[in-house]
């Protein structure tokens, strides 16, 4: 394999434009080869932009010998069909969050990655915060002692227009849900990532501002298979929207997190507590959803292009991406059913 991997973009939307300036940062490892759109005009305009080739369609851009990676970009009911061309035709795959919107595309898109031997990255940007690998490290050294509590507070803003402005946006078919599976599903991988595996949530859901078929307010109870317990509440409707809160709380210690930035940490061990060097958070989107920052976006392809290079797992992969939508879809089940649901 030569020293760089070709990539080309599915879907030339909002996020796309992450995507081609993650690739350009990362300029002497990875090449943007061309990109694709159902809307040609979409993609000539992207592609002039970012010096590539537009492709007239995604079976033309899966056929291209040089492209090693397909970075999927379309709207969250629609990757699956991506994810599975792509698999197929051979091509490793980063795919937006969320990697699904329901158990049957899941199971569909395991069993075929699994079979073709591709390597999947699903973005979740923020796990590559250096902020959140130094709280991971502390939870792993025990810093925090047992936890006890993890929650995650995502109070955020998104106008009506903003749903306005995608006819996929705020539906169930195609977006699959609303603030917590948008919005909220990057601190739902946060919580699994760092707190561990959630046993049973309960949940209560509803559509209070926003004209849109889906949830723009969820709170749900969560019990954690070691024992702990939490809160995850995600909102997108209120003023004017407040960075996402996470906080782990342990019998030893407690941090807390605004989006990625430490802003508490109180540890018992005060050796190590003098260790920390606190990062500020990435940009991100608690307002505005194109305010965040392109350096998680960065990280992760820079993650799965060593994975490639490797044979490395990535950091976010298959599995990781279906356990957050996963508890999703179970915590959507527990509000429908007014009951909780063991995972
Ligand atoms: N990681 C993040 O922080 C983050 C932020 C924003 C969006 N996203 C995710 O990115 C995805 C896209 O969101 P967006 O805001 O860029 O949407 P968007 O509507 O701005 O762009 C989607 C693009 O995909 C194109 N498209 C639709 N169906 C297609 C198909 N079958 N083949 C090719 N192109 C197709 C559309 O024409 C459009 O240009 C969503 O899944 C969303 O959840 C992630």
């Amino acid at each position: 394999m030569s020293e760089k991997l070709g990539f080309g973009i599915i879907g030339c939307g909002i996020i796309a434009d992450f995507h081609a300036n993650a690739l350009k940062e990362l300029g002497d490892e990875a090449e943007l080869i061309g990109v694709c759109d159902v809307v040609f005009d979409a993609a000539e305009k992207f592609a002039k932009r970012h010096g590539t080739k537009a492709f007239p369609s995604a079976e033309a851009l899966l056929s291209c010998p040089e492209i090693n990676v397909v970075n999927i970009c379309t709207p969250s009911g629609y990757h699956h069909f991506s994810v599975i061309a792509a698999a197929k035709a051979g091509k490793h795959i980063i795919c937006e969050k969320p990697l699904a919107i329901n158990a049957q595309q899941l199971d569909e898109i395991e069993q075929v990655c699994r079979q073709a031997g591709v390597t999947v990255s699903v973005v979740s940007q923020n796990r590559y915060a250096k902020s959140v690998s130094q709280v991971k490290q502390a939870l792993e050294n025990g810093l925090l002692g047992r936890i006890v509590c993890a929650d995650i507070y995502m109070k955020y803003h998104r106008s009506q227009e903003y749903y306005d402005s995608g006819s996929w946006r705020g539906t169930k078919r195609i977006d699959g849900g609303g603030a917590l599976m948008n919005q909220g599903i990057h601190g739902i991988d946060l919580l699994l990532y760092l707190a561990g595996d959630i046993k049973s949530v309960y949940a209560v859901s509803k559509t209070l501002v926003r004209n849109i078929e889906v949830e723009d307010t969820l709170s749900a109870v969560v019990e954690y298979k070691n024992g702990a317990t939490g809160v995850i509440q995600a909102t997108t409707s209120v003023y004017p929207g407040y960075p996402r809160r996470l906080e782990l709380n342990g019998d030893k210690g407690s941090v807390v997190l605004d989006e990625t930035s430490i802003v508490r940490w109180d540890v018992c061990d005060t050796a190590d507590h003098e260790d920390v060097v606190m990062f500020p958070s990435l940009a991100h989107g608690a307002s505005t959803p194109t305010a965040i920052s392109a350096e998680g976006h960065i990280r992760q392809i820079s993650d799965m292009i060593n994975a490639i290079k490797t044979g490395k797992k990535p950091l976010s992969g298959l599995a990781e991406g279906r356990k957050a939508v996963d508890v999703i879809l179970a915590i959507y089940r527990s509000a429908e059913e007014g009951r909780p649901i063991e995972l």
